[in-house]
């Protein structure tokens, strides 16, 4: 029997408890980074919220935290999403499907569920990179998609190690790395994330779109920095003719990128940092570093696109006297989500099925467990953005439809 709809308010009351954490009064929106003091804050909230709803609160060996309702075990049936976010990001990529998770478990107790395996909420840790520039390292490292050694040596932009920033998170980094047997308990997956782009939309041109969509894939992505290096100098003594400024190149490469995808439709590539080294007003950087995000259908495709960015970049280095060093921080290659399981789904709650170009952990697992990821409209499409929103309504509704899935997934 279908109980009554989640009450808004119940949503409401998780969902200010964080509208205070993280807040970046610089920026706008949110910077809440692997480890920092948000993070930290955050990984309090979520334990407390957990173990008011009876659930055990383990942090595996890289950092990432499970709420577990019943014994943990082989063929669990896993929800649950990340906590921190882009610099400046929004309140909604991470968050709501954490608080959905723990909104779904209240679902199901409501129902009368009564688990015929264990289930647990997880939250992984630093899934944007936004810290230590590799995107899902909780996930990655959990699954050995990453070598350990390499990410113990990470570091922030401040020169902090993830080593150490682990450790004052009371996380030791010397366990860091892959963890088989707790990837083997995992029976299945399910991410619920808000829309980012306008997936929902396109899915139905004639009417308005739905507001749950069911996962299909990941187009592939990764992140590239570009070194360019030139002859720190005088800004105001320098002529034009004496110039190797590295600045030229990395302009070129935000034009070069535009021009790639121009020619390519579906194809996406973004410069969203640059550092110029030292960063003085009036100094010709000696060094820009310039990362680079790129994506498009597969591996192949997408190595290509960088190719062409890339070469014109080099073009531009050799005429201004620099020299360029790329080196490729991570690529992830396109990801199918499991076709039965977005099937089943999207039959069960009525949703369609849409493919996204963002990166998340269910990307991660889907290499390794059967993954679904479930998303809630976004008006606006907006994502890593202050501007990010989803409507309450349409967040009831994703609880309602996250704890369906799990509901069958539980029996
Ligand atoms: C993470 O959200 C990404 O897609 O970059
Ligand atoms: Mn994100
Ligand atoms: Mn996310
Ligand atoms: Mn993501």
């Amino acid at each position: 029997m279908r109980t009554p709809p989640v009450e808004p308010s119940r949503f409401a009351s998780l969902w200010s408890d964080l509208a205070v954490i993280g807040r970046d009064r610089l920026r706008g929106g949110y910077s809440r980074h692997g480890f920092d003091d948000a993070d930290l804050h955050l990984r309090e909230w979520f334990t407390a919220q957990a173990q008011r709803r009876g659930l055990d609160v383990e942090t595996d060996r890289n950092g990432n935290v499970w709420a577990w309702w019943g014994t943990p075990g082989a063929g669990a049936v896993v929800t649950g999403s990340h906590l921190d976010s882009v610099p400046g990001g929004g309140a909604f990529d991470g968050p709501l499907g954490v608080v959905s998770a723990l909104l779904a478990v209240d679902e199901l107790r409501v129902r009368g569920v009564r688990p015929t395996r264990p289930l647990a909420v997880a939250c992984f840790t630093e899934e944007e990179g936004g810290r230590f520039g590799l995107a899902c390292l909780g996930s990655r490292l959990m699954t050995g998609a990453v070598d350990a050694d390499q990410v113990r040596r990470l570091h922030d932009g401040a020169g902090q190690t993830l080593a150490e920033a682990a450790r004052r998170a009371g996380v030791d980094p010397a366990h860091m790395g892959p963890d088989p047997e707790r990837v083997a308990m995992i029976g299945s997956f399910i991410e619920l994330h808000v829309e980012q782009g306008r997936l929902l939309k396109s899915a139905s041109p004639a009417g308005a779109p739905a507001a749950i969509g069911v996962g299909s894939e990941i187009v592939a992505h990764g992140r590239w920095r570009l070194s360019l290096t030139g002859e720190g100098n005088h800004a105001g003594t320098t002529v034009a003719d004496d110039r190797h400024d590295p600045m030229i190149p990395a302009a070129a490469t935000v034009l070069a990128a535009r021009r790639a995808i121009t020619a390519r439709p579906g194809a996406v590539a973004t410069v969203g940092r640059i550092q110029p080294v030292p960063g003085g007003t009036n100094v010709i950087a000696s060094r820009v570093d310039v990362w680079l995000d790129a994506r498009y259908l597969d591996g192949a495709a997408t190595g290509e696109l960088v190719d062409e960015i890339v070469a014109a970049v080099r073009e531009e280095a050799a005429l201004e006297g620099c020299a360029l060093t790329v080196h490729r921080e991570s690529m992830s290659d396109r990801v199918d989500f499991d076709p039965g399981l977005a099937m089943q789904l999207a039959e069960q709650l009525g949703a369609p099925i849409v493919p996204t170009g963002a990166g998340h952990d269910a990307g991660v697992l889907a290499a390794h467990v059967p993954s679904a990821m479930l998303f809630v409209r976004n008006p606006t499409g907006i994502s890593h953005a202050p501007g990010e929103h989803a409507e309450t309504a349409d967040c009831i509704t994703g609880v309602e439809a996250l704890a369906d899935a799990l509901e069958v997934q539980l029996r």
